[in-house]
């Protein structure tokens, strides 16, 4: 039978559409006392501006090219390998991330949903995360349909 404790998480899911959104949130969510992991940094663009709000952050992606440039570009920022969809490797980075930033390919367009729905809950459940901060359309869209009753 359903009870209050099977609905404890309680991490705000930002959900934003476009690298513009995304990148726009970090004022509002992102304060110097935060420690930040970051999944789908790429090139370490979103990262640098992560960085310059909060220097706790890793920042990953599964594409070890684009974390050799990453590195190049940005030697101040400490950046991992990561699959999102590997949680015990991400819990080897860290284990109090308190705000986490999602951009990967494949989870930013309207086919994704129950994908995304999924790593953000299984995520929330796994660190004390207040914030994750995400690319996704699909999500927006969603979430601009849904209110709690
Ligand atoms: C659109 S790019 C990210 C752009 C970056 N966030 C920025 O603001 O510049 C998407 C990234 O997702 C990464 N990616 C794809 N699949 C992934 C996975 N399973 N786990 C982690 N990163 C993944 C890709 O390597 C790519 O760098």
């Amino acid at each position: 039978m359903a009870n209050e404790k099977q609905y404890k998480l309680n991490t705000l899911y930002v959900a934003t559409r476009g690298v513009e959104e995304y990148r726009a949130s970090i004022a509002k969510y992102i304060q110097p006392g935060d420690k930040v992991l970051e999944i789908g940094c790429e090139w370490g663009t979103t990262s640098t501006l992560l960085y310059e709000r909060c220097q706790n952050l890793v920042a990953t992606d599964v594409s070890a090219e684009c974390l050799v440039r990453a590195r190049q570009m940005y030697p101040e920022v400490r950046f991992e390998t990561l699959d999102v969809f590997n949680l015990k490797r991400a819990m080897e980075l860290g284990a109090d991330f308190n705000k986490m930033y999602i951009d990967v390919s494949g989870l930013s367009g309207y086919r994704s949903l129950l994908d995304v729905i999924a790593l953000l809950e299984m995520y929330a459940s796994a660190f004390p995360l207040e914030v994750i901060v995400i690319k996704s359309g699909s999500l927006k869209n969603f979430a601009k349909r849904c209110i709690a009753w």
